[in-house]
Parts: structure tokens; sequence; C-alpha cells
């Protein structure tokens, strides 16, 4: 019999065979976007113009945030954090640290020595109904982990200092003491807005009366992460999150911190850390021309309407669910799915965020995890086409996400006016999204002109709670 040679053989073995279609590299081929899909996701891709505009209003409200006369105007309220020193590699001891407000509750105990570190941590969950509870309740399950914690340890009888990493705006007056300005993400206990995070938490521990606890310092996440990414890389002087919520700090000079108190700082050390609460960028019609009729469906939608919308635009709390409304237009339109909605497309908060990761994590052309999601969601026999639609959403959703984390961190790049400076970026979106990383890395090249990288902070802030309560436990 004949042998029928295929396509390239005979061929040197430096010669590239063309294929056909997109099968070079394994990679499959993917089935176009219809144009009517593409026109409903057509407002959720910021143009480069509009990202420029977005960071001209972010320095605006940056500025407002930081001035004496104009803070009450301002949105990103840029509220000063009394961190004025960043790690020199010297801190030693054993610090404790509770971590509030990801989706985790964590205590951790971590022994800084030099350059070695040791950590040793335990996650508790909190129900939602403590998250809607009162004050009281949450404190007290708080002081009840972290009594557990230092028993399970066998460290009651020491007096321990902890870092209290407390991840809602707070008013600072000094390293210990925070008046909370309001709950955001998944909280909102009664009776913390405008109290003393510290003394509510130091009230719980006094109530239990079974463990010795010195709290020397409250601090934001984004904080926790710049200082433990500084004590690894010295030019870090952002700390960026991208998880649950979405928020930026960054060193500012002391002088420009306007609001600071008086006797709380120290005037002549050259910084200050800022923590800008950039979450509620967009509250005074700012973004209006960039939000879309699936964001103000959140907006609606969410425990704290009319707030938080930059964060709501990017953070992983309400990434899944943006998909999931435009998923549900496509279907009613009869775009997606051959028309027909499955249940539980239909209801609010089924659709995580870790489903966007996943899918945009197939190769392209496969489909294996989009069909596990689309499953588990109780969607099956769907085509390649329904699957490359459902991720071109995804993927128009998380790009979105992105860019507008990226025009946030070009505008504080600006501000800086350095160079080289490195970003320490923690939270599960940029974490675990497959391309979050390239994604900014391109775009903040683009829109600004400051060397600049992106680093992932290695072990949450715990490590940077502790670090800022060594600075203040040595003071003291
Ligand atoms: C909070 C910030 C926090 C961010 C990330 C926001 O909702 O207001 O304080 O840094 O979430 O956790």
């Amino acid at each position: 019999m004949d042998h029928i040679k295929s396509p390239g053989e005979n061929l040197p073995v430096n010669v590239i065979v063309r294929r056909p279609c997109c099968m070079k590299n394994k990679e499959m081929c993917a089935p176009p976007i219809p144009h009517e899909i593409r026109e409903t996701c057509k407002e959720l891709i910021l143009s480069e113009d509009q990202m420029r505009k977005i960071m001209e209003r972010l320095t605006d409200d940056i500025n407002k945030g930081l001035s004496k006369s104009r803070h009450d105007e301002a949105v990103v309220k840029c509220y000063t954090t009394y961190v004025q020193d960043l790690p020199n590699g010297t801190e030693k001891g054993n610090f404790l640290a509770l971590d509030l407000g990801g989706t985790n509750f964590r205590v951790l105990l971590i022994t800084l020595d030099g350059q070695n570190f040791d950590m040793k941590s335990k996650i508790y969950a909190i129900p939602q109904s403590l998250m809607l509870g009162t004050g009281t309740q949450l404190f007290d399950h708080i002081a009840q982990c972290l009594a557990l914690f230092v028993k399970d340890l066998n460290l009651q009888t020491e007096v321990l200092p902890l870092g209290f990493t407390f991840s809602f705006p707070l008013v600072q007056e000094g390293l210990t003491e925070g008046r909370l300005v309001r709950w955001t993400k998944g909280f909102n206990c009664s009776g913390v807005v405008d109290e003393d995070v510290v003394s509510l938490l130091e009230a719980a521990i006094a109530r239990r009366n079974d463990v010795k606890i010195d709290v020397c310092a409250i601090l934001n996440d984004t904080t926790g992460t710049l200082m433990s990414c500084a004590w690894k890389n010295k030019n870090c002087r952002i700390g960026l999150i991208l998880g649950t919520g979405s928020n930026a700090c960054y060193v500012e000079k002391t002088e420009n911190a306007e609001r600071a108190i008086p006797g709380k700082y120290v005037a002549e050390k050259p910084h200050m850390l800022i923590n800008m609460e950039w979450g509620a960028f967009g509250e005074r019609d700012t973004l209006d021309f960039v939000i879309t009729e699936f964001d103000k469906d959140i907006d609606d939608n969410s425990i704290h309407p009319g707030k938080q919308i930059f964060e709501k635009m990017i953070s992983g709390m309400y990434m899944g669910e943006l998909v999931r409304l435009v998923l549900e237009k496509l279907v009613n339109s009869g775009l997606l799915f051959g028309g027909k909605c499955p249940s539980e497309l239909r209801k609010r908060g089924k659709f995580f965020t870790k489903y966007v990761s996943e899918i945009e994590n197939d190769p392209k052309g496969k489909y294996t995890n989009c069909r596990e999601v689309l499953a588990e969601i109780g969607i099956r026999n769907v085509t390649d086409q329904d699957c490359e639609n459902v991720r071109y959403v995804c993927s128009v959703v998380s790009r979105r996400a992105a860019h507008l984390a990226s025009a946030g961190i070009a505008a504080v790049l600006n501000k800086m006016g350095e160079d080289n400076v490195t970003v320490g970026v923690d939270g599960s979106v940029y974490r675990f999204h497959p391309h979050f990383h390239d994604l900014m890395t391109e775009k903040i090249g683009q829109l600004q002109n400051h060397k600049f990288d992106l680093m992932l902070s290695e072990d949450g802030s715990g490590r940077g709670a502790a670090l800022v309560a060594a600075v203040a436990s040595q003071k003291r």
C-alpha cells in the first residue's frame, strides 16, 4: 500500500510546517466570539483615555484626602497610619498578630530574629451571623480564638505584644488607637462604628481574663503587606490588596500628611505610610463614566449600597457576581446555553470568583475547568462555543479589574515620582488569577513612565503586623 505522506514529511527538520488554524504549539483553535456577545460586554472594556481620566480623578482625590482643608470633601480619605519606620532587619522577638477583614480570620505567632522568621498560624471561621451581629459578639469571638491559640502554644503566662491587622477604614490618632469609619465587604456589626477598635478588643480580652496581651499597634492589611514585603525588599513603597476587598497604601512625605496629629508622630522622620482607602473611590459620581448596568446591580444589591464603588469593580467579593450577571443577561437574550438558564445561575452569589480564575486557567481552546465549573452550577452538555463565550465574559471582567487597579497604581507611582518602586501585593485575586500579574505589569507600564515591579507578598500581612508591633514595642 502506498504510504500517504503527511504534510511536512521529507522536509528538513528545521523547516517549520505551517499547520492549518492554530494547532501550532499544541494550542487548540478557539471559536470566535459572536458579535452580539461582544456588544453586550462592550462597556466593560476600558479605553486608554478612560484609564487616564480615572488616574487624574484619583490623583485629585488623593490630594484632597491628604489636605487638611479639603479632607471633608474627599472620597479617598488617605488616612494617616502613624507608621513611619520601614523594617531594617533588626526586629526581634515573639509577637502575636490578628488578621481580620478578609475571608478568614487568622491568629499568628511570629518570631523575628534578624533575617530569620518563623510563623505559626491558625485560621478560624467567622460565620456570617457574626459578621452581621453585634460588635460585642464579634470581639468576644476574636478574644476566644486568641486565647485558645495562646493556650495551645502554652504561652498564657507571657505578656505578648500584639499587632492587630484590621482591614477596614480607621481614623487613627496614633499607632494604638483607631476609630472605625464604616464597615465594608461582608461585615456590618452593630456598635462598632466611631468606636476605638483597640479598646473593644482589649475589653473583650479583659472580660475573659485568661491571657495577657499587650496590643501595640493597629494597622490595615495594605500596611501589613507593605511592611512584610519591605522586610525582604528595601524598594517596597506601595502595599496593594486585591482580595475580598481592594485598597492600597504608600510611603508619603511626612510634611504632606497634613492631618497627622502633632505629638503622635515624629516630624523629623521623613516618611509616613498613608492608607488610601481607594476602595471608596467613585462614591461621588467620579466613576460614573465607566459604571455599567452590571455595576449598578451589584451596588444596589450589596449590604453597603452607594459605598466602595471602585472596590466593587475590582475585588474578589464581587467579581464572580459580575460575571454571573453578564452570563444571565446573555442567556436571557438567547445568546448562551441555547437561551436556557439553570436555576443556580439565576441565584445571587452562586458564581464564585475562584471560578473566574479556574476558567481562565484552561489552555486556549480547551474547556476542562470551564465544563467542571458549569457542571457544578448545574449546566451540562455545553458546546465549545458556549464555553468560549463564558471564558470571554470572565476575561473581560477580570481584565477590567486588573486595568482599574493598574490605573490606581500608575496614579500613585506618578504622585510619588520615584523610580524603582516595588509594589507589594497580596490577596486572592492577584494570587490565584492566572493573568492578573501580567495584565497589571503591562498596563502600569503603558500608563506611566517610572520603573516599578510587582511583588507577591509571601505570607499575607501577618509578618507586617509583627514588624509594626516590634517597632512600637521597642519604643515603649
Ligand atoms: C477596606 C480596606 C482594606 C481592603 C482590603 C476594604 O474594604 O476598606 O481597609 O484594606 O478592603 O482588605
